[in-house]
Parts: C-alpha cells; structure tokens; sequence
C-alpha cells in the first residue's frame, strides 16, 4: 500500500531560544526531523513531504540529508497545522493510497504505533493517535464516543469539562491521502486563535458520515520538544531506550550510563564497549570487536575482533578490519586499516591507506595537509613504521620496508627497503659531566650576587 509521508516542520519554536529551526536541534548526533522521518521510513513511503517555514533552507537540506527523495514545501506565513497540511497539497495531486501527519519536533513515535494507525484505517475514515497524559496541560482533548472519535477540542477552545479530559491528541494523524487533502482545505479559522487547526477534519469527516477512531500509544513516544529542557529529557529517554535495546542485542556496556548514542549507531553482538564511549553520527561496530574507555567515534567501521582504545578517535571514513589493533591516544581519519594492522599509541593517521599486519610504531604522523591541499599516505603490507616517524604525504611506503625512528619521510620508500630520514648521531665520551659541572659552577657564581 502506498504511503505519503507529511511531516510539518514549519515552526519557528519560540521557546528554544534559538537561531536554529527547532526542527535541527539534535538528539542522538541527528536532527530532531530525521528521529520523525525514521518512524516513518520503516512504513517505506513512497512520497516524503516535508513542510518548511522558519529556515526553510537550511531544514530542506536536512530533509535531503536524510533521503534524497524528501521533498519539501514552504509555507508561509504558518496559519496553522490544516495550513501547513494543506501546502503539500499540490505536490500530492495525484497520489493515492494512505497519508501519515507526523511533526518534526515529536522524535520518539513509533513505527509499529504507526503500523497500528494503518490497520486502524480497515475501521474508520480518519484516524488520530491519542495518549493518556499524566498532565494534559495545553494539549488538544479527544472527546470519544465509544469506539468512535467524535472531535477533537483545542485547549484554548475547550470548556472546563472538555478541559478534564486526559486523553490527548499527539498529532499525528492518518487519513486516505485525497480523504485528507479535501479535508484540511475546508477547514476554516474561526477559532479564538485564529489559526486553521488540523484537529478540526475529525468534525468535518464525521460531518461526511466518515468515521473517525483513536489508536492510543504510550505518553513517552508523544514527548515533543519545545524547550532546551524538553530536548535534554528527549536525549536522556532516547539514550536509556538505545542502551537497553544494546544490552537485549547481546552487546556488553560495562557502564552503560556512560555510553551515548546516535540515531543510526549499529553494535554487533558480543561487542564490548567500555565506559564513557561516544558515539557520533554512521557508526558500525561488528561483532565481537571491543571499544574501550573514553572513545569518540564518528563515521567509522570497526570490524569483528578489532579494539579501540582507550582514548582513541576515529573520525569519519576511518575503517578498521578484522583484528585491528588501536590503541591509546590515536586519531584516525579517511584511512583504510587492513586486518591485522597495529597503531598502538599517540598516532595520527589521516588520509592513508595501510596494508595488512603493518605496525605503525607510537607518535607516527601522516602528514596529510600541505596547508592548501590533502593528500594521501599509501603504506604496504608488513611494514615497519618506526616510532615518530612523520610520512609527508603524498608518499608511499612499500610492502615489507621499514622506516627508522625519528624519520622524516619524504619520498616513496621501494618495497623491502629501509629509509632513514633522520640527523646522523653524534657522540662525545664524557662532554656530559664536564657540561654538568661547567652549569653548576655558574649556577654558584650567580648565588654569590
Ligand atoms: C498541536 C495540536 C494539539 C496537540 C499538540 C500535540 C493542532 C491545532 N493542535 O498543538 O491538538 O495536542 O499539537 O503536540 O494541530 N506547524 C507548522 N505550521 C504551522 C503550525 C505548526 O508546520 O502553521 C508545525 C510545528 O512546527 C510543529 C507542529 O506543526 O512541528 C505542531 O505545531 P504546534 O504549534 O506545536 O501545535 P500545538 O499548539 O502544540
Ligand atoms: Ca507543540
């Protein structure tokens, strides 16, 4: 069954205190509107609409960001949520089947309560997802009949008695998609806001004799965010959910308080990840591999029997093979580690590609920016990289050589060889006790002023 995803995300978020549209604050190293459009992808929709306002530029590039084929409409000025609905309407002219609302400052709905909407369609026209709110505060009422939805009621419109009821309206709605465009163009503004109210179609459906219904999810999936505080709780809800569903995986965190993650971070089974480990956007840790303390990672692949750390980064385009070695205080970016590869300490290896069972020895340096440009280090398989070596790239390093401590590696290094770019030493028997002696004569002449 087709499925049009409609996600409003036109809002300027006031109580954010912010530049940015509330749509791009972050949960989980992801904008809040890519948290809705996850809920929504699991249905595999075949049109993504999302409504834009406030920032609308910078809120289309994170809708692209996320699927390429988001499209995006502006409205403006916002006249409310029918309003904002009602701007995908020409972009959705001749589509069929289902339509889904969702907003894209709600992060934590569902796919299988949206799922449950859907169903919920075989029994009424309109369908509406509802909470039971333990404080309903300024949320819209649903006033049920039954098992029908008879209307729902604005706070600001609500009487006492309709303003005592606790079963909230979260929003999101699903409709037949041209059910729902036909709807919200009627609805009209004559409310105390002066607003176009989407929650006003249910009335207007019934008034069709369509049938309206209420599919009722846990208040925890409805959080919205509209303060700084409410983006603080949604990260903290959204961190215990992610460690726990970690722990059921078979994944061990040995302080699991302390482990953060993204939207779309993936642990293998029997993965071990030690405390006070972050993980940035496009992580995956396979199987079996170990993170120990104080990682960041971000953008990276850790393959089965690998270990990280502790106090190690991996940066973007970082991808380790099988049995990768990386030890503490070791930075690495854009490079490709074949299995077996050993970077034990205080390395930087940017840009590079390494060949299998190569050891990097501590404080190597891949000299990747010229100050202009990038370039890239190419080191072979079971290569010796001695200690503090610094490798200017663009060099390459060939299969099975070795590089002597303290080398400044400037030109490419034929397989097999040893380079040596380093200061010849110099030695000279017994100068250091006559130095010694010399700086503690002067040193009692000053004590003398
Ligand atoms: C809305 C519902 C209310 C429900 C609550 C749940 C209406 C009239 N009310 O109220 O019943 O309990 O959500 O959180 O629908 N937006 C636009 N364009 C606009 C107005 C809003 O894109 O012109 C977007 C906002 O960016 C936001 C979402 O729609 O993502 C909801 O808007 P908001 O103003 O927060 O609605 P509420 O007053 O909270
Ligand atoms: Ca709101």
């Amino acid at each position: 069954m087709a499925v049009s995803l409609i996600v409003l995300a036109a809002g300027m978020g006031t109580r954010m205190n912010s530049d940015l549209p509330k749509a791009l604050h972050k949960v989980a190293a992801a904008p809040l509107l890519h948290h809705a459009l996850a809920a929504g992808r699991a249905l595999e929709p075949s049109r993504i609409v999302v409504v834009t306002g406030h920032g609308a530029e910078e809120v289309a590039r994170a809708a692209a960001t996320y699927d390429e084929a988001a499209e995006c409409v502006m409205q403006e000025p916002q006249l409310g949520t029918a309003h904002a609905v009602a701007q995908a309407a020409p972009l959705l002219a001749g589509a069929t089947g289902e339509a889904i609302v969702l907003y894209g400052d709600t992060p934590f709905i569902r796919p299988e309560t949206l799922a449950a909407m859907l169903a919920a369609r075989s029994e009424h026209a309109v369908v509406i997802l509802g909470f039971e709110a333990r404080d309903p505060g300024r949320y819209g009422r649903l006033i049920v009949n039954g098992n029908s939805l008879e209307r729902i009621v604005e706070y600001k419109e609500a009487s006492e008695a309709e303003r005592s009821v606790t079963l909230c309206n979260s929003g999101v709605v699903c409709a037949d998609v041209q059910t729902l465009l036909s709807l919200v163009a009627e609805v009209g503004n004559a409310n105390t806001a002066g607003e176009y109210y989407l929650t006003d179609i249910v009335e207007l459906a019934r008034r069709r004799g369509l049938s309206a219904g209420v599919v009722i999810c846990d208040e925890a999936e409805t959080l919205g965010v509209n303060t700084r505080q409410q983006l603080a709780e949604a990260e903290a809800a959204f961190q215990a959910r992610a460690r726990a569903e970690a722990l059921d995986n078979g994944v061990t965190l040995t302080a699991p308080e302390t482990v953060f993650f993204a939207l779309d971070t993936h642990v293998g089974r029997d993965a071990i990840i030690g405390p006070h480990v972050l993980f940035g956007p496009g992580v995956t840790i396979e199987s079996g591999a170990e993170i120990k303390g104080f990682c960041h990672l971000e953008g990276c692949h850790v393959s089965r029997g690998a270990d990280v750390g502790p106090f190690a980064r991996l940066r973007p385009g970082a991808e380790l093979a099988e049995d990768v070695h990386v030890g503490n205080f070791v930075e690495i970016k854009n490079a490709i580690l074949d299995e077996g590869v050993k970077v034990g300490h205080l390395s930087y290896i940017g840009d590079a590609d390494v060949g299998e069972f190569t050891n990097i020895g501590a404080g190597t340096v891949t000299c990747n920016y010229d100050g202009v440009m990038k370039h890239r280090t190419r080191i072979g398989k079971r290569v010796f990289i001695g200690s503090d070596t610094m490798l200017v790239a663009p060099v390459t390093v060939g299969d099975g050589a070795l590089t002597g401590s303290g080398s400044v590696i400037t030109e490419d290094v034929p397989a097999e060889a040893v380079a040596l770019g380093r200061a010849k030493q110099v030695t000279k028997p017994g100068l250091a006790t006559k130095l010694f002696e010399r700086l503690k004569a002067i040193k009692a002449a000053k004590g003398k002023v």
